[in-house]
């Protein structure tokens, strides 16, 4: 393990008393791949709550990583569930929407992050937008529809980098 990954660790450590555990916001800002965070938890006295990492369906659905942070507890939220935007034209996205009836793929990208147990993490820059996005929370997508997603290609490389914790 690189001696950025130790001081991580060593980080989580002192920023939390002795015998607490962090608070979801101390895992932020670090994007841990599957082995870094392995890496991690093999040396961390106080884990993290958190991993934020980008995580939408259209490519992005991280399943490795999430079976991962399911196993430890650590939480997982998602930034750029949109895909910046990639996940609006997917057919199995617009597919979805049309058929429960919602106002665009968008609202459909972050009910099946809300789905998957994620916090979902969107950005808009227009009002009405992002009340659409808030429009999320009290309907669900049907096993037939959500079961669909998992036919999305998913991308093969992973880049890591990482921001160290202020
Ligand atoms: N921790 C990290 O390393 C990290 C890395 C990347 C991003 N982030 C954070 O994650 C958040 C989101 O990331 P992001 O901006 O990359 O991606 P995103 O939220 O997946 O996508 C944003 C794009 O989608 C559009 N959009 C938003 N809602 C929409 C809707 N309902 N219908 C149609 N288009 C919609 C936005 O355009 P308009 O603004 O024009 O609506 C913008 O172009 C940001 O707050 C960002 O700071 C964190």
């Amino acid at each position: 393990m690189a001696e950025r990954e130790r001081e991580h660790g060593r980080g989580f450590q002192l920023l939390c008393p002795q015998g607490h555990k962090p608070t979801s916001g101390l895992g932020r800002g670090n994007l841990l791949a599957t082995k870094k965070l392995e890496d991690l938890l093999a040396i961390a006295r106080v884990p993290p709550a958190d991993n934020q990492m980008e995580c939408h369906p259209a490519g992005w659905q991280q399943a490795r990583l999430r079976k991962l942070c399911e196993s430890k507890n650590v939480h997982l939220s998602a930034y750029s569930p949109l895909g910046g935007s990639n996940v609006l034209t997917n057919p199995v996205g617009t597919t979805v929407a049309e058929k429960l009836g919602k106002t665009t793929p968008a609202q459909v990208a972050l009910r099946w992050g809300l789905q998957m147990g994620q916090s979902v993490l969107p950005k808009s820059t227009r009002e009405s937008r992002i009340k659409e996005n808030f429009d999320i929370f009290d309907w669900s997508i049907p096993e037939e529809l959500f079961a669909k997603f998992s036919d999305i290609e998913q991308a093969s490389t992973h880049f890591v980098f990482e921001v160290p914790c202020n």
